[in-house]
């Protein structure tokens, strides 16, 4: 099953509007549509980790896209965990098992999973003047949330890489969360 992403939307937001080429690849990819969020059932959106829980009656721009790739590709990192019992829910989409949170692996939003296509796949991902190689094996699902499906969290950006990777990134655990990064194809 796809992961459960979660990120801080506020600060997302306020990079994609002040980041230009951000704004120009935007254009390149439209949004397919909109949810509106439901209150969760108590004790069902778990906020641990900075996770958003929908806002009742808020709406949440859904994509089915992700923008266009280029050799430095701009993207979000968030946490995640992909092991048994972690916070990103079931195994994962592309080889349907757990990934110790030791391994570089990482989900890719919507548009850059691309029906699977880069399952298994590594990207290279640079972030604090650092990079590391890691294989993907998820998707954060940027079309659908606001569910029992989704830890009743909102849809992610279609920017988005979710990943266990910090350490390797020499980011401190103070500091880990979203991060501006960019990827490309390994
Ligand atoms: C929060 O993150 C830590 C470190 O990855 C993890 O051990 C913990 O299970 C997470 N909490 C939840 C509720 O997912
Ligand atoms: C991705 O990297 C891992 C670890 O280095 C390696 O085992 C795997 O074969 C690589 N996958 C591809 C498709 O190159």
């Amino acid at each position: 099953m796809k992961k459960f992403c979660s990120e801080a939307s506020l600060i997302l937001l306020v990079s994609l509007i002040l980041t230009s080429s951000f704004a120009s690849e935007a254009q390149k990819c439209r949004p397919s549509g909109r949810i509106r969020g439901k209150k969760a059932p108590a004790g069902e959106c778990n906020q641990e980790n900075d996770s958003d829980c929908c806002i009742e009656g808020k709406l949440y721009t859904t994509y089915e896209c992700s923008p266009p790739m280029s050799t430095h590709t701009k993207a979000y990192l968030t946490l995640n965990s992909f092991e048994k019992g972690g916070d990103g829910g079931g195994p994962s989409e592309c080889d349907n098992q757990y990934h110790s949170d030791d391994t570089p692996v990482v989900a890719l939003s919507t548009g850059w999973f691309n029906h699977k296509s880069r399952c298994l796949h590594n990207i290279t991902i640079s972030g604090n003047g650092r990079s590391v190689v890691a294989m993907v094996v998820d998707e954060c699902d940027s079309t659908k949330g606001c569910d029992a499906d989704h830890d009743y969290q909102p849809p992610v950006s279609y920017t988005h890489l979710d990943v266990a990777v910090w350490k390797a990134l020499g980011v401190p655990p103070n500091e880990w969360g979203g991060f501006d990064i960019t990827w490309s194809d390994a």
